[in-house]
């Protein structure tokens, strides 16, 4: 397998939100023996902070000097969901309508964003030091062009406006009609920050539309499969 300077396979992934990019490449990673990474819950994460501070979040410099004290815990063992700001277990939290309400205004902040991007690169090359795996899936809406247009695995996963909106709602066990304004509200926040709807040069797109959640699984880790035995 090839890797890259730090030895490691980075496999990228972006999408929007109901494309399935969070479950496909955790279970893609579980089945590769890889770390998991999705930069979604570190937003997320901080949004959770910030509420919990007081903090408006529309105050850039106010979030921003909150990172200081940002005590971000994600485990890299893609069969390990948790997530800790300091010792809270946020890992419910982080998914409710409050939190979702709320990670657009944090997100589209860029001194935020620079600021996780370096936790993100670190984690990619150095992975977990008490069990080191061969590479990392790190999913998100910039991986492929700003965290890691170095990967050697880059994708775009994809799917209908319909489709992704009935898996949200299923996701959410909500009407799919109460489901589809937020999701377009906050696909349209999101992408004022970073396209995440068109591939960037270079970058494979991967449509789920017409596929189930084990094909697209079984399409992403062979494109792993055939990109790192190839070179
Ligand atoms: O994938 P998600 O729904 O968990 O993402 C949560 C929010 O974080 C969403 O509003 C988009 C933002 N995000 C981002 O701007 N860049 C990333 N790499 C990942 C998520």
């Amino acid at each position: 397998m090839s890797t890259d300077a730090s030895g490691r396979v980075l496999v990228a992934v972006d999408g929007p939100s109901g494309s399935g990019k969070s479950s496909v490449s955790r279970s893609a990673a579980q089945q590769l023996g890889f770390d998991y990474l999705d930069t979604g819950s570190a937003y997320r994460s901080l949004a959770w902070f910030a509420l919990e501070q007081g903090i408006d979040m529309h105050e850039a410099g106010d979030v921003i000097d909150l990172l200081e004290d940002f005590e971000l815990r994600l485990a890299l063992d893609p069969f390990d969901r948790e997530v800790f700001v300091g010792e809270a277990n946020v890992t419910e939290a982080i998914r409710g309508t409050r939190v979702s309400a709320a990670v657009s205004s944090v997100a589209r902040i860029a001194g935020v964003r620079e600021w996780l991007n370096d936790r993100f690169r670190l984690l990619m090359t150095h992975g977990d030091h008490d069990n080191p795996r061969p590479g990392i899936i790190t999913e998100g809406r910039d991986i492929t062009t700003i965290v890691a247009p170095h990967a050697q695995v880059r994708v775009l996963l994809t799917a209908s406006d319909e489709v992704r909106q009935a898996r949200r709602a299923l996701e959410l066990g909500e009407a799919r009609d109460n489901v589809s304004a937020i999701v377009t509200e906050r696909d349209a926040q999101d992408m004022r920050v970073v396209d995440f709807m068109n591939a960037a040069e270079g970058v494979t797109v991967l449509d789920s539309t017409e596929l189930s959640f084990e094909e697209t699984v079984a399409a992403l880790v062979s494109m792993v499969r055939a990109a790192t035995s190839s070179r």
